[in-house]
């Protein structure tokens, strides 16, 4: 052993090299307060072996990006784990490097003859920044996607160059394949190799100037080996728990669904440790300011002024004013960062917007992954976005959103989880969410048994939101009103009483359940079951055990029972009820509710058979009626 380590030496040096890494003198003793660039080296190391492994599957292009990160986090053996590693790392490393800079100021490491170095760190600071930055869009999911565009727009907002910038990171105009490649050269290529040049000149810098011991009177002197590099592997160590124990805990990183362009989406947030910056810019004085002030200039204020410390700290007054400054920004850091929590946990959008995405996410594994655990459709090789556009539960509430919302709610919402509100000034200009009313009825249930029931026993009840469409002299309008006091909803006032009756309890479950079955739905009774057939004899004839119908059913409606071809009743009064609430009838009333068959001539719902496409017709419909796996 001996022999090949002297012969080893004899050709490299390798001892004295060894001795000069480890024999270095620590005057004061070894200390706590010296761990933190060897936990900066520890997580950087970290970040290299796990990005490796995360480089040998990621495949950078707008199809399969996303779905490459996909595999790795569903599928590569350990990919989660490889993956949470290098996501709670890089955020690791920025605390690291707070804590650090902070240690060196407070111990005024920066002072002559150290300026150099201190200046070397503050490039690695922004370096190691911009390494997070660039590696936030790699996934391509709507998160990284979203939120990345801010960064490129701060890009373009510098003076002067900034159009030419923001073109030369996009790799174009728009965000495209290209933005992606390029992002991937910096992340895994520029930026790494350019840490690892200023990391060498870093502590070659270190080495010469050794270290800033603020009272070397505090312990007798020691070596690096062994009692700081046993401190240092300590601090290593809790640094890896928690990297781990938050990988764990969130089983890899986060995978939002895959970037949308089409879709804008408002759950975006940079990474939680811009999230100051991205607060700042939202003060309403700030926006006022530009882009440019808020992004660029101020925090390029604040950079000049970190890179001046040096200078500034030759005086004693000026090291103690350094001391303050950094203090007092990282108390401004920390509340900014609480601030914008704080913000977004009181704002209702936001949080339907989370939820939204959380539940794209766990659809889209749900779409991919065969049985049981999913549908099995895999992905497709025009990329996993198509699939979320083809999905009825995923689509159907929006369009439900953007359509119908204005008039219907959704279980009292707008389908998609958020409430129907307008902003409003007040006078001091301050704004407040106003709950707007809905104008028509809430179809969370429509088709369902319980939606029939209450239209047939409490018709005027079930479409009560009418009443809060107004004429121009604050009245109910007219089209409100056949609604609240026609036909129906006078038949159904005067049979309310029969309802009540024990004895007819049956009857109307079964008539319940004989348009429930038209209806074709998912769960729904067989057209030929017991109670179904039941039903259908006193819709056509009006005859319950108490008391009778004075107008039965087929008096007003028509209706073609499912794989019949005789009509029962005839188109009258009412609208048609064949298939009523199952996919047919949903789609031919939203194409054209005005037609004779529905609503006729005094119909105040839009037609939408020019409004939507068939697809999202065809999308919405199914989400409706329940028609999606
Ligand atoms: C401008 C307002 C308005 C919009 C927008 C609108 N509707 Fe309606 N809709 C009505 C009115 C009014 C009625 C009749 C009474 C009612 O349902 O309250 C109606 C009736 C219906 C009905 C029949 C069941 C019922 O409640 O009588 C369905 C189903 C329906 N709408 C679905 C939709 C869907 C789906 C959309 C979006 C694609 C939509 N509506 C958009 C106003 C609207
Ligand atoms: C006197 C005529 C009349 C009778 C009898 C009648 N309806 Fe209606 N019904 C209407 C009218 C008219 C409407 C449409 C709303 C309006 O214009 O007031 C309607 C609406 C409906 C709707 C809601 C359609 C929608 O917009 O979603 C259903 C369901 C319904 N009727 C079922 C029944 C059933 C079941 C019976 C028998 C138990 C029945 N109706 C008896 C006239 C009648």
């Amino acid at each position: 052993m001996n022999a090949l380590i002297n012969w080893l030496d004899n050709r490299t040096g390798l001892k004295k090299l060894m001795h000069e890494a480890l024999y270095e003198n620590i005057p004061g003793g070894a200390r706590w307060r010296y761990v933190w660039g060897s936990t900066l080296m520890f997580t950087f190391t970290i970040q290299v072996i796990t990005g490796l492994f995360l480089w040998t599957a990621y495949s950078p292009s707008t199809t399969t990006a996303w779905e490459s990160v996909y595999y790795i986090q569903h599928h590569m053996q350990f990919g989660w784990l490889v993956r949470g590693l290098h996501h709670f790392s890089a955020s690791a490393m920025t605390v690291l490097l707070a804590l650090h800079l902070m240690q060196v100021v407070i111990d005024g490491a920066y002072k002559a003859p150290r300026e150099i170095n201190f200046w070397l760190g503050l490039i690695l600071m922004q370096i190691v920044l911009g390494l997070s930055l660039t590696g936030y869009l790699l996934p391509w999911d709507q998160k990284g996607y979203y939120a990345t565009q801010v960064s490129t727009e701060i890009m373009g907002a510098t003076p002067v160059v900034g159009p030419q910038l923001q073109n030369l990171a996009q790799g174009g105009p728009q965000y495209g394949h290209h933005t992606l490649t390029r992002f991937f050269a910096m992340h895994a290529g520029v930026l790494p190799g350019t840490l690892i040049a200023f990391i060498v000149l870093h502590i070659a810098v270190f080495r010469r100037h050794g270290i800033t011991v603020p009272d070397p009177d505090h312990a007798p002197a020691t070596t690096f080996w062994p009692d700081q590099v046993l401190k240092d592997a300590i601090a290593c160590l809790a640094v890896l728990g928690t990297v781990l124990t938050l990988t764990i805990w969130h089983h890899g990183a986060e995978l939002a669904a895959p970037a949308d362009p089409s879709e804008a989406y408002s759950a975006a947030r940079p990474e939680w440790y811009f999230l100051f910056l991205f607060q700042f810019l939202r003060f309403e004085w700030v926006e006022h300011q530009g882009l440019a002030f808020g992004a660029i200039y101020l925090p390029g204020a604040l950079m000049a002024i970190l890179a001046a410390m040096p200078i500034i700290g030759r005086w004693k007054v000026g090291h103690a004013f350094n001391v303050t400054f950094l203090f007092v920004m990282m108390v401004g850091i920390i509340g900014l960062t609480g601030l914008a929590l704080k913000n977004d946990a009181a704002d209702p959008d936001f949080i339907a917007a989370v939820k939204q995405a959380q539940e794209d996410s766990i659809r889209m594994k749900s779409i991919i992954e065969p049985p049981p655990e999913g549908i099995g459709t895999g992905i497709p090789l025009e990329g996993a976005v198509s699939l979320l556009r083809a999905d009825p539960k995923a689509q159907g509430p929006r369009l439900f959103a953007r359509n119908c919302a204005p008039c219907h709610r959704y279980d009292g919402h707008d389908g998609t989880g958020r409430e129907v509100v307008k902003i409003e000034k007040k006078k001091d200009g301050t704004k407040e969410r106003v709950k707007e009313n809905a104008t028509a009825a809430d179809l969370g249930k429509f088709g369902s048994t319980e939606w029939i029931k209450a239209v047939i026993t409490d018709f005027k009840g079930t479409f009560s939101a009418l009443a809060n469409v107004k004429d121009k002299d604050g009245n109910v309008a007219e089209s409100s009103k056949r609604f609240l006091e026609g036909d129906m909803s006078i038949w159904s006032a005067s049979h309310a009483q029969h309802w009540r009756v024990k004895e007819n309890e049956q009857a109307l479950t079964d008539l319940v359940a004989f348009l429930h079955s038209q209806g074709q739905r998912k769960g729904a009774p067989g057209i030929s079951d017991e109670a179904p057939k039941r039903g259908r004899q006193i819709f056509e004839t009006g005859k319950i055990p108490v008391g009778d119908f004075e107008s039965k059913c087929t008096d007003c409606h028509s209706l073609q029972p499912i794989g019949e071809d005789k009509l029962l009743g005839e188109v009258g009064a009412g609208p048609s009820l064949t298939n009523y609430g199952g996919k047919i009838w949903l789609t031919e009333f939203l194409k054209n509710p005005g037609h004779e068959k529905f609503y006729g001539s005094g119909n105040a719902m839009p037609a939408f058979g020019e409004r939507l496409t068939e697809k999202e017709l065809d999308l919405l419909v199914r989400w409706m009626v329940g028609d999606f796996e």
